[in-house]
């Protein structure tokens, strides 16, 4: 049994999830949702949000900020458009389907790239980030929550166990901080600015790392 993600797994299982997500996963994400969006809001300005899904996170974001959403999985993305027309939420200039692997966005086109529970859903997450840190402005922010699996021990080998489980809810359970640290050692145009833990239980960090100022030449 494969413990990989997929495009194709990734929106079954997230077409399965849009009609309950709001239900199963609103109150209890909140807290988290709540500080990155504090986070976002500090930079302000252009704002994407990758992994936008039913939109849970839209009606929070002040109308001084100009809100894109993109999302793999065009049912999530329909509640997100409801939720837009319903509420007047006229900050929100665009929702559209669209890979975070492949973003089709200019290079430093947002002053902050957002995307909460949404690093560890994707199938090749270093290839997000690097499209995350492509297209944020130099000084701007990418500000994550993610899941942050166990490093060592018992709990990662459960996690390790579970994955081609959990894999068919569209999601991670195995995701050390190793996979950050990783990216950013490989990157000498970004650095961690904060890593703290956000409820529930304590399997979820809010991240933020920053766009050097200037970029080295390549
Ligand atoms: C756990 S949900 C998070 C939704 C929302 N951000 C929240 O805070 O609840 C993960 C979302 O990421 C989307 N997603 C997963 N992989 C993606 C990818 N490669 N590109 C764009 N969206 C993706 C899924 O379709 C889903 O809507």
């Amino acid at each position: 049994m494969t413990a990989e993600l997929d495009q194709v797994t990734v929106k079954k299982a997230y077409t399965r999830w849009a009609p309950v997500y709001d239900i199963v996963f609103g109150a209890v994400f909140d807290q988290g949702r709540q500080a990155a969006i504090e986070a976002a809001e500090r930079v302000g300005g252009r704002i994407l949000e990758v992994g936008v899904g039913t939109g849970i996170s839209l009606p929070s974001y002040s109308s001084s900020n100009r809100i894109i959403g993109i999302d793999l999985c065009e049912p999530m993305l329909r509640k997100a458009q409801e939720k837009v027309v319903e509420l007047s939420l006229t900050n929100v200039v665009r929702l559209e389907v669209m890979d975070a692997e492949h973003l089709s966005f200019e290079d430093a086109s947002f002053d902050v790239v957002a995307a909460h529970h949404v690093v560890s859903t994707c199938p090749h997450p270093e290839a997000a980030l690097d499209e995350f840190a492509r297209v944020v402005r130099p000084g701007g922010e990418i500000i994550l929550i993610s899941r942050v699996g166990a490093e060592a021990g018992m709990r990662r080998v459960a996690e390790q166990m579970l994955q081609p489980i959990v894999r068919q809810l569209g999601w991670r359970s195995e995701f050390p901080w190793d996979r950050f640290a990783r990216w950013t050692d490989g990157r000498s145009d970004v650095h961690l600015i904060e890593r703290r833990p956000v409820p529930p239980f304590g399997h979820f960090s809010l991240v933020r790392f920053g766009k050097s100022a200037t970029t080295p030449p390549s």
